[in-house]
């Protein structure tokens, strides 16, 4: 009963604005859905040359959505994008952009220290009520919020790429993490047209849990010979029904993030310290440390160029 209690006494913070910190891959996705569902965003990242590069992310992608959404309407198309585009503003500086949002959303590079140095300084700047998040797809999300005093206020919203196609949203609890704080993210998410599931702030929460042991069992299966990598990917597309199969996929997220991700975990994941599931794969290292990365770098286990 006093759960029941606590859920229908919980209440949502009214989100208006929110800050997204870098401009990537994943944060030029999300500012690009946030903005489509009516949010004013702050865009931030190091330089302006950064930002531009997000920018186009998001014209690119929206062109695409416009192409869809007014097949022959030139000018329809036109002003849904100037219209999304009105929006969102751009920054290099994240305490300014923090202090004025509801909501800020970390999608910086994989590292826990620099997430833990820009935590610490938006803590200082943004009020007391402003929820903190971080995209991470590997770090605890304890740890990083260690650096703040908001531990209530703090959790995990895990976006997935490509984030104008990919419906779904983890929600990371650590056992600090508020329920009103939970119930803003799931307002928030589903506002933006994502699905929330909620996770406990665990290795690779839900997806990457599963997800990236199967990607290394395919490195295996591989460097054992028992089947060419080409296979591979046709058997788990026409086999399983998954849109690209493991090679694929992994050369869509990067190379080195799968590397990087395994690698943290194999030394320090709760519960996977030394797990044969996410052991080193010679393949991957050798790809790794010949440069390539994947679709980023133009090859990977297979050319883009
Ligand atoms: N912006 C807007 N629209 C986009 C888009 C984008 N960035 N990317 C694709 N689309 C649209 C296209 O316009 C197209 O629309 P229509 O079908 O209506 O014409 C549609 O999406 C399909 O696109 P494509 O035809 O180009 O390609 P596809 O059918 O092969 O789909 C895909 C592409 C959605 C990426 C699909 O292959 C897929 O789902 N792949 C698996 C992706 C996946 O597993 N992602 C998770 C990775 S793990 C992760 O992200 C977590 C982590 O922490 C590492
Ligand atoms: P990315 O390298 O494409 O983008 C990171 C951006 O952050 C860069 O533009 C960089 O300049 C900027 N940045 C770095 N430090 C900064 C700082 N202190 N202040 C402001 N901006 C800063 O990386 P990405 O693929 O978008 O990944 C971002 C986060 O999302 C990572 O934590 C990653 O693990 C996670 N993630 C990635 C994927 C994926 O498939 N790539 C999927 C889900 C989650």
């Amino acid at each position: 009963a006093s759960r029941i209690l606590a859920a229908s006494m919980s209440t949502v913070t009214e989100v208006k604005k929110i800050t997204v910190i870098g401009s990537g891959l994943m944060g030029a996705g999300v500012v690009q859905v946030a903005a489509q569902s009516g949010y004013h965003v702050n865009m931030v990242d190091l330089k302006e040359d950064f930002l531009a590069k997000g920018e186009k992310i998001i014209t690119s992608s929206l062109k695409r959505v416009a192409k869809k959404k007014y097949a022959d309407d030139a000018a329809g198309s036109q002003k849904f994008i100037d219209d999304v585009m009105s929006r969102i503003t751009l920054s290099t500086n994240s305490e300014k952009a923090a202090a004025e949002s509801q909501l800020v959303i970390e999608a910086i590079v994989e590292n826990l220290k620099t997430k833990q140095a820009l935590f610490k300084a938006l803590d200082a700047a943004a009020p007391q009520e402003t929820i903190f998040v971080s995209n991470t797809s590997s770090l605890p999300i304890g740890d990083i919020a260690s650096a703040t005093s908001r531990l209530d206020r703090f959790a995990g919203l895990h976006f997935f790429n490509p984030v104008p196609q990919m419906k779904l949203v983890e929600i990371i609890r650590t056992a600090e993490t508020s329920e009103d704080v939970f119930h803003t993210l799931a307002t928030v998410t589903k506002k933006m047209g994502k699905v929330p599931v909620a996770c406990k702030d665990t290795p690779g929460f839900i997806v990457n849990r599963l997800l990236v042991p199967y990607m290394m069992e395919s490195l295996r299966l591989v460097e054992r010979g028992d089947a060419s990598m080409q296979d591979v990917d046709v058997a788990m597309k026409l086999g399983a029904g998954y849109p690209m199969g493991p090679f694929e996929l992994m050369d869509y997220v990067g190379l080195d993030t799968i590397k990087f991700i395994t690698e943290g975990w194999y030394k320090s994941g709760k519960g996977l310290v030394g797990d044969k599931l996410i052991a080193p794969s010679p393949l991957l290292e050798r790809l790794v440390a010949e440069g390539n990365f994947g679709r980023k770098s133009g090859k990977g286990f297979y050319s883009y160029e």
